[in-house]
């Protein structure tokens, strides 16, 4: 049988380009950063980003934690290079190529794994296995805080949604694997994450946090 391999656009330079382009405009986005330093604990020392793009919420977690090491995960070459320059001379952060697709490589253990806009491009059997190894290299009391792209409800609101960040449905990017937020929040708490919690949310962006 030949199975379709899933659409994931992430490896190409234009893609990245045009993400980094209009990053700082996502509606609300700088919100939901917010939120997620607030979930942060104060004696975290190592921190682990998934799907860490430019670098920019490490960036911003490690300038409000700066006594911290890091690990940034990705497996696009463009965005690869761009976090190798934001970190370049930072020998405290670890810039690891990694295709989250396959489970990830041992990284040691973390008081916080963080991640924004990178797992929903992954299919949704992954994304659970991804939880649950999330929550085997935790340190106990670590927070896991996923700032995430989910579904909407319902065709509308997702419609909606797309025009206010600036897309349609014939536009919006075919790498997305939206899922709802019920159905991950109740596989954090299977996993045994505790205090598991929807804490920001604005259309389909949303917060979701756990403690191990
Ligand atoms: C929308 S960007 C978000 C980047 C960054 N976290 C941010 O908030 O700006 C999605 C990121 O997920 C990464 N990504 C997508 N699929 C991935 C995979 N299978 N393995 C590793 N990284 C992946 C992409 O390369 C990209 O850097």
């Amino acid at each position: 049988m030949n199975a379709t391999k899933p659409v994931n656009l992430w490896t190409s330079t234009d893609h990245v380009r045009d993400y980094l382009g209009r990053a700082d405009q996502i509606s609300h986005r700088a919100e939901g950063e917010s939120a997620l330093l607030e979930f942060i604990p104060r004696e975290t020392r190592r921190i682990l980003d998934l799907g860490t793009g430019d670098g920019r919420l490490l960036a911003l977690v490690r300038s409000e934690h700066p006594d911290t090491e890091a690990v940034a995960v990705d497996f696009s070459p463009a965005m690869l290079d761009e976090s190798r320059k934001r970190f370049a001379g930072d020998s405290r952060v670890r810039v690891v190529e990694h295709n989250m697709d396959s489970s990830l490589p041992a990284l040691g253990n973390f008081d916080a794994v963080i991640s924004s806009f990178a797992i929903h491009h992954l299919v949704h059997e992954r994304k659970q296995a991804l939880y649950a190894e999330i929550f085997a290299l935790l340190n106990p009391g670590g927070m896991f805080c996923n700032l995430e792209h989910v579904s909407s409800p319902t065709p509308r609101l997702h419609e909606e949604f797309l025009l206010r960040i600036g897309f349609t449905v014939e536009t919006e990017d075919p790498s997305n694997k939206l899922l709802d937020l019920e159905t991950q929040l109740k596989w954090l708490r299977e996993i045994g994450f505790s205090d598991v919690d929807c804490l920001w949310k604005w259309r389909e962006l949303a917060l979701l946090v756990g403690r191990k």
